[in-house]
């Protein structure tokens, strides 16, 4: 419904008709982690570059843009990183992107090791739930993926910590990787089943250029569902909401659910209603685009509200991404990838 005669309130579809409903913001491109799946030790070491302070968003410039974004249509934002509890202040944040109304769903992804001591404030700040990384229980594996000689103790602290305060529901984010990984599911589906708490599998992707990823590495969905399902029966639950990312299959003994994220092998860009804002300020229309339209630098430049909504509101117009079907169209049986192309590094945007 448009309040003032003449002026949009909501952007138009893509060119695939997809609304933009979900805005994932990155606060931070530096991580605390090293997983070899998005930020390799090897490749981003003590001398990496991340970005300078004064090209990164300043909280203002985050929340100014987050109005405009909501105006356009987003009702859920999540924040991410990087690592977004690295981000100093970062409750300060979350008191501003909470006093916007038309915010539903407020959450955030952390890999939960600084969590334990922030899950308070980032409550009382207004931040609705979260979700955490936890790829292994076994501290080798845990570490291996981490990429850091952690186990995974203060992680689980964080996710008893967010849960006491109330960050709900906790969701608990698993990359599966083969000859990773793959045996620790049934363990990570036992430590979490029947307490209000959801894990999802989720599909290695083909994210940024440097995470070796092919096929083979990729443990499917399915595959997944049948070894949690041995175990621990389950059903097929209906989607929480159109575009929901995981799919959800319920326990049959009625303590609780899973999810798996099948973007490798069924994709689901044909309801990918997510756009995204980059630390230093880019909007991203796909996960695996190349870069994003600068906001930043009209945005520092003086352009008024209705200036920068009119940029992004023509970028989500010509969005024609669907990167992830289009992956599965190139793919052969070796798992190449025919023709990769030069894709975001996925720190900088925050999966
Ligand atoms: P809920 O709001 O709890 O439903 O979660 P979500 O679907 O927003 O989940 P989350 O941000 O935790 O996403 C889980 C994972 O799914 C991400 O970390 C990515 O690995 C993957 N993912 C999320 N969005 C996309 C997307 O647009 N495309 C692809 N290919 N993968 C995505
Ligand atoms: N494939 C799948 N998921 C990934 N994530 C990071 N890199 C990848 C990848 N290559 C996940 C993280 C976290 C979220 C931000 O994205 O584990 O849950
Ligand atoms: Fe850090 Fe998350 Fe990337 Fe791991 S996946 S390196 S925790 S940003
Ligand atoms: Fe959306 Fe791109 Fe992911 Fe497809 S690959 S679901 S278009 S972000």
């Amino acid at each position: 419904m448009n309040a003032t005669p003449g002026i949009t309130q909501t952007a138009a579809p893509d060119r695939l008709g997809r609304l933009l409903r979900d805005l994932r913001i990155s606060v931070t491109d530096r991580c605390n982690f090293r997983c070899p799946y998005c930020m390799p030790a090897e490749v981003y070491g003590e001398r990496y570059q991340f970005l300078p302070k004064p090209e990164i968003l300043t909280f203002e410039e985050i929340e100014r843009l987050a109005r405009i974004f909501a105006r356009l249509g987003a009702r859920k934002i999540r924040i991410t990183g990087g690592e977004p509890l690295v981000r100093a202040k970062l409750p300060l944040l979350i008191e501003r992107l909470s006093r916007i109304e038309d915010i539903q769903d407020l959450t955030l992804t952390t890999n939960g090791f600084l969590l334990a001591k922030m899950a308070q404030d980032l409550k009382d700040a207004g931040l609705h739930r979260v979700t955490v990384s936890l790829d292994s229980l076994d501290p080798e594996t845990f570490s291996r993926m981490a990429g850091r000689p952690y186990g995974p103790e203060r992680v689980l602290e964080g996710i008893e910590a967010a849960e006491r305060a109330g960050l709900r529901p906790i969701k608990i984010n698993c990359v599966v990787q083969r000859g990773l990984n793959e045996d620790g599911l049934v363990d990570l589906a036992r430590r979490f089943k029947g307490a209000g708490r959801v894990v999802r599998f989720i599909e290695f992707m083909d994210v940024g250029n440097r995470n070796g990823w092919n096929l083979n590495k990729v443990v499917t969905a399915a595959e997944i569902v049948d070894r949690v399902g041995s175990v621990f029966p389950l059903e097929p639950a209906e989607p929480n909401y159109q575009g929901e990312v995981a799919t959800r299959y319920r326990y049959l003994d009625g303590s609780g659910e899973i999810g798996v994220i099948a973007s490798v092998s069924a994709p689901f860009c044909g309801d990918c209603t997510r756009g995204r804002l980059s630390t230093d300020g880019r909007f991203v229309t796909c996960l695996f685009a190349a870069g994003g339209k600068d906001l930043k630098t009209p945005m520092r430049s003086g352009a008024a509200d209705g200036e920068l909504r009119q940029i992004i509101s023509q970028i989500w117009a010509g969005r024609a991404d669907r990167y992830s079907e289009e992956r599965a169209d190139n793919t052969d049986f070796e798992g190449n990838v025919a023709n990769p192309r030069r894709k975001i590094e996925m720190f900088r945007i925050g999966g």
